[in-house]
């Protein structure tokens, strides 16, 4: 037994193989579970006791041996084929760079969360629109400036389609399929022909809200857009109600909210008064109601209109409107793990 595995011992050092498959075949001739290193393993067990513990060692040292010699053999034919492929399988792969959320759709879906904790529901509507959605329906005198070219992308094949200026469309879309109670919002991208900079652009988007129903009040739109400051811009935010004028809607306003960068004692920000704008909203004028076929003695509601590039700005400290449009991944980088 001693011979036969000394043997083996001088077999094993002088192997070779030309390639991966010969080394492969040598693993199997000795090593595989029929292999002849394998066979004498079986043997082992008739051996005499006193002879056991000599036999084991070289039997072991056999084992060892032929392992290590083949593994050698197998890694040098890989080794090889890096060389000759020019890859390397052993280096780490290249991470590839995950996308994330544009900051305009996380403020988006914020505000949408917001409102639907108080039974909002959302709803979309078409970005090229007619005349009726978008200005008729909505109590716009044939000669308010809104109309005109100055403000509005007309297109140009056919006057009476034109790229909403407004998410306010979508409220009379919303009146038109669905019967009070009405609890939506609307968000959106709206188009005005406005010069480009760092305040205005010609491509921005909105949430519009709307609340149609028996006996809505003044004091709910407050207490609706009060809650919706809070929880957009902290529980310590105030709101403020400035009287202001839409076609759509009377009494409206505009809403401010506290600065929340200064908290109210004026800055850079607030340019130095405490306050911010961010929506203009407003009892649902009767006369819309009417036209969109809602009884104004028996309902009444109130509408809201926001810029999401307008609170992104003051959420994020952003102080040009146009980043949001330029896909410049060192921007947008930067909102990754903000959602
Ligand atoms: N549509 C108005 C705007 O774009 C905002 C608004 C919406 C005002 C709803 C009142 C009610 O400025």
């Amino acid at each position: 037994m001693l011979e036969k595995i000394q043997n083996l011992i001088d077999e094993v050092k002088a192997l070779h193989a030309k390639n991966a498959e010969e080394a492969e075949s040598l693993r199997i001739k000795y090593l595989s579970k029929k292999g002849s290193i394998s066979a004498l393993f079986d043997d082992f067990k008739q051996v005499q006791p006193e002879l056991k513990r000599e036999v084991g060692k070289k039997l072991n040292e056999l084992k060892t041996l032929a392992t290590d010699r083949i593994n050698e053999l197998k890694e040098s034919f890989a080794q090889q084929q890096n060389a000759s492929t020019g890859v390397d399988l052993s280096l780490p792969g290249t991470s590839y760079v995950c996308g994330g959320r544009h900051p305009l759709s996380i403020v988006k879906n914020d505000i949408i969360e917001i409102f639907s904790r108080l039974g909002f529901t959302v709803a979309e509507g078409p970005e090229v629109e007619d005349d009726w959605h978008v200005f008729t329906a909505l109590n716009f005198p044939l000669e308010h400036p809104a109309r005109d070219m100055q403000d509005t992308f007309f297109i140009n094949t056919n006057p009476d389609l034109l790229l909403r200026t407004h998410t306010s469309s979508v409220q009379v879309r919303m009146m038109e399929k669905q019967r009070p109670p009405i609890r939506a919002v609307f968000p959106g991208r709206v188009f005005r022909n406005e010069a480009i900079s760092a305040r205005a652009h010609c491509i921005f988007h909105q949430v519009e809200g709307l609340y149609i129903a028996k006996n809505v009040s003044f004091a709910d739109l407050k207490q609706t857009l009060s809650y919706f400051a809070k929880e957009m811009f902290g529980a310590d935010t105030q709101i403020r109600l400035r009287p202001s004028y839409f076609p759509f809607t009377e009494p409206s306003a505009e809403m401010d909210v506290s600065c929340s960068l200064c908290g109210g004692k004026g800055c850079g920000v607030c340019k130095g008064t405490g306050w911010l704008e961010i929506l203009g909203c407003g009892m649902v004028d009767p006369a819309v109601l009417e036209a969109n076929g809602i009884d104004s003695k028996e309902y009444s509601g109130f509408a809201f209109g926001m810029g999401v590039e307008r609170i992104a700005m003051l959420r994020y400290q952003v102080k040009d409107i146009r980043l949001f449009f330029e896909n410049d991944v060192r921007f947008l980088q930067q909102f990754k793990s903000a959602y």
